[in-house]
């Protein structure tokens, strides 16, 4: 093998051909997406494969309902399938489709060599098995007589076939697992692997059909077609060209740095495919990621069940790139989690139209108002400048050792934070007061030329997970230069050229109207009628034709997620005096963390005296928008309860004499 350590290769399952591939489809190839790009951004010579798995007896029915061959059918589902992963800004080196000629030739090269090695023997099949999942159960892996992976029921199927010793191989793959804990990730799967699996034994696996004809035909035996799995696995050597004339791209890239799939089919990445490449005297690939399923409902999106969003209406609403920043930054990647429309809106509008969003928009257009549109040169950092150019300088690191764990929304976590740092920076430091004062000129130089950098590094740092919005953001900076937008130009703070023209854009992700664009989205819940009315019940986000109690009850609750959003902590007040001509307001100066000073106009003066107040430890909304109050700019807002008559008590906290810890 040639693999030099800067080389990457990244795959997805090959999809069965389906027109109509839905978000749960999009979610692994966006993921994997996202990891070739940012492999590509670090430097490394990324490989990136995905495709179809056109061959089963599922497409040769599908066909005949169609009156089409099945050859016909995958061709215009690929079309369609590399249509969507444009839409989807994706980027592969290869799509590789199992009925091309340069993938057969190399299966059937394959099937050969076991047989002759005497991995394969002939014998008779009698068993269960599953025609949508292409697999096979004994009687006892039924449940309740169904498939055990997707419930439906199975057919009984006798017939002549091909058998893999995989008992063979059995202890090896035992041994290979429990000394290689990287190997299938996360470790909960490796355990249900040996667990469920391997320690109990291994059948051996049946790898041929005679009862159908679209498949890859054994060569030796013509009556055969080689089993979907055997076919559809090898995809991952045949793409690079494995023992073909030109096995270049193999002898680079092989063994995989990692296969990325979904849980369900886990067992036969990490089983069959293992002992096929370990017969094949080949080396196995690095790890084996299996993802969690994008559940709608509580139950697996999926089209059979029918409960399936499309990826069309939102990437046509709000972009590709907020859909892939949904998808990457809602749930762990190991994990399942539920999609709702209503949760992906919220997010768009926090965390895209507020935070990032404001951010840009706010930077730009300060300096286009307090310096002609050219970016200042810093003057002398103050301490925020110096915590802002530490968080800016720790990020890169960070967003590397979460992606290379695959953990997606950990790395976004951390881009985010360093937003949420820039808008708590921009609220501090108040660039409207200073730039009231020629004698603040310096200082406000100082503070935007940092918002500047901060957003050129944050635009680098979401390049791989939201390909489109650097380009964006570059533009109302004025950066041009490849230079500034490369993970080189973040390791260290300052690249940012001062002189810079920057030049105010659209805004980058519009905020949006949840409500009315539920209404509008809910004709993407392809659900099936009966299921209809029990699933909007359970959805709110879907909910087009609510009744009206339902209505009324929505309309008193907040979601979990916005109630998220309020920041509520504990604040110290070390001063207090009233506000000039007001005998409502007093104005406090209250210190959360050391050093992290606050001041918060609030209505309390018939209640409280100034004397009253010093001293008390009492509840802040921290990240309400500052508003001025008679002059004075409230930066959050003080906690009371109001009684029947109005009167106003502050909610204080005993026994803790210090600010900055959060409530939850
Ligand atoms: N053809 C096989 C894979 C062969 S790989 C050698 C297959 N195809 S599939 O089209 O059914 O699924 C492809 C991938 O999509 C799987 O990894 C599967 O887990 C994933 N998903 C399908 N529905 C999904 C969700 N609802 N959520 C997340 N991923 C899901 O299996």
């Amino acid at each position: 093998m040639e693999n030099s350590e800067k080389t990457f290769y990244i795959t997805t399952p090959i999809y069965y051909p389906s027109g109509n591939m839905h978000i749960g489809h999009t979610y692994c190839t966006v993921a994997a997406d996202t990891m070739a790009r940012f492999k590509k951004q670090t430097g490394y010579d990324v490989y990136f494969l995905t495709g179809m798995d056109e061959h089963g007896q599922k497409i040769e029915r599908k066909a005949a309902e169609m009156g089409v061959t099945p050859q016909k059918l995958v061709d215009d589902i690929a079309v369609a399938t590399e249509s969507l992963w444009k839409m989807m800004n994706i980027e592969y080196d290869d799509f590789i489709r199992t009925t091309q000629p340069r993938h057969e030739k190399i299966v059937q090269k394959i099937f050969r060599k076991f047989y002759e090695q005497g991995d394969i023997y002939k014998s008779e099949y009698e068993g269960m098995y599953c025609t949508p999942c292409e697999a096979f159960w004994t009687p006892t892996q039924l449940k309740d007589g169904n498939c055990p992976d997707c419930g439906r029921p199975v057919e009984p199927a006798r017939e002549e076939s091909y058998f893999f010793r995989m008992s063979k191989y059995q202890d090896w793959l035992i041994d290979y697992i429990e000394s290689h804990p990287d190997f299938i990730q996360p470790p909960s799967r490796a355990n249900e692997m040996l667990n469920n699996f391997l320690k109990p034994g291994l059948q051996d696996l049946c790898v041929s059909r005679t009862s159908f004809k679209w498949g890859v035909p054994v060569d030796f035996d013509e009556n055969h077609v080689v089993y979907v799995w055997i076919d559809a696995l090898s995809n991952y050597i045949t793409a690079l060209g494995y023992d073909s004339d030109d096995d270049a791209l193999f002898r680079r890239y092989w063994p995989a740095d990692v296969h990325l799939v979904g849980k369900e089919i886990v067992r036969f990445h990490t089983i069959y495919w293992p002992i096929m490449l370990h017969a094949l005297g080949l080396p196995l690939p690095k790890q084996i990621f299996g993802h969690g399923w994008l559940l709608f409902g509580n139950d697996k999106m999926s089209k059979s069940k029918g409960n399936v969003v499309y990826p069309a209406p939102i990437v046509e609403r709000y972009g590709a790139d907020a859909l892939r920043y949904y998808l990457m930054r809602e749930m762990p990647f190991g994990s399942d989690g539920n999609y709702t429309n209503e949760a992906m809106l919220t997010r768009m509008n926090s965390d895209l139209a507020n935070d990032l969003g404001n951010l840009v928009s706010r930077t730009v257009a300060m300096i286009e108002k307090y310096f002609d549109g050219v970016i200042p040169a810093p003057d002398a950092p103050t301490g925020f400048e110096d915590e802002l150019k530490a968080r800016c300088e720790a990020l890169p690191a960070l967003v590397e050792k979460y992606m290379n764990e695959l953990q997606f929304s950990l790395a976004l976590g951390e881009i985010w934070k360093l937003v949420g740092d820039c808008n708590r920076y921009i609220d501090l430091t108040r660039p409207w007061i200073l730039g009231k004062s020629p004698e603040e000129q310096p200082r406000l130089k100082t503070v935007l030329y940092y918002l500047a950098e901060c957003v050129r590094v944050i635009a680098v740092a979401i390049a791989p997970t939201m390909p489109a919005t650097p380009g964006r953001i570059f533009r109302q900076l004025g950066v041009e230069d490849p230079a500034m937008m490369t993970w080189q130009s973040i390791q260290s703070f300052g690249h940012l050229p001062a002189g810079l023209k920057v030049q105010k854009g659209e805004a980058l992700f519009p905020r949006i109207d949840v409500q009315k664009e539920l209404a509008a989205l809910s004709g993407g819940a392809d659900e099936k009628p009966a299921e209809k009315t029990a699933q909007k019940k359970k959805d709110v986000g879907m909910n087009k034709e609510k009744a009206p109690r339902a209505d009324k009850e929505e309309s008193r609750h907040i979601s979990y997620d916005d109630f998220c959003k309020v920041k509520l902590v504990t604040a110290r007040v070390i001063a207090c005096e009233r506000v000039e001509n007001s005998d409502k307001l007093l104005k406090e100066t209250v210190e959360l963390k050391k050093g992290d000073i606050r001041t918060v106009v609030s209505g309390i003066a018939k209640y409280y005296s100034p004397e009253d107040m010093v001293g008390k430890t009492v509840v802040l909304v921290e990240n309400l928008a500052p508003r001025k109050m008679r002059g004075v700019v409230s930066e959050g807002m003080l906690l009371c309860a109001s009684d029947p008559d109005g009167k106003l008590s502050l909610v204080t906290v005993e026994d803790l004499a210090d600010g900055g810890w959060e409530i939850s």
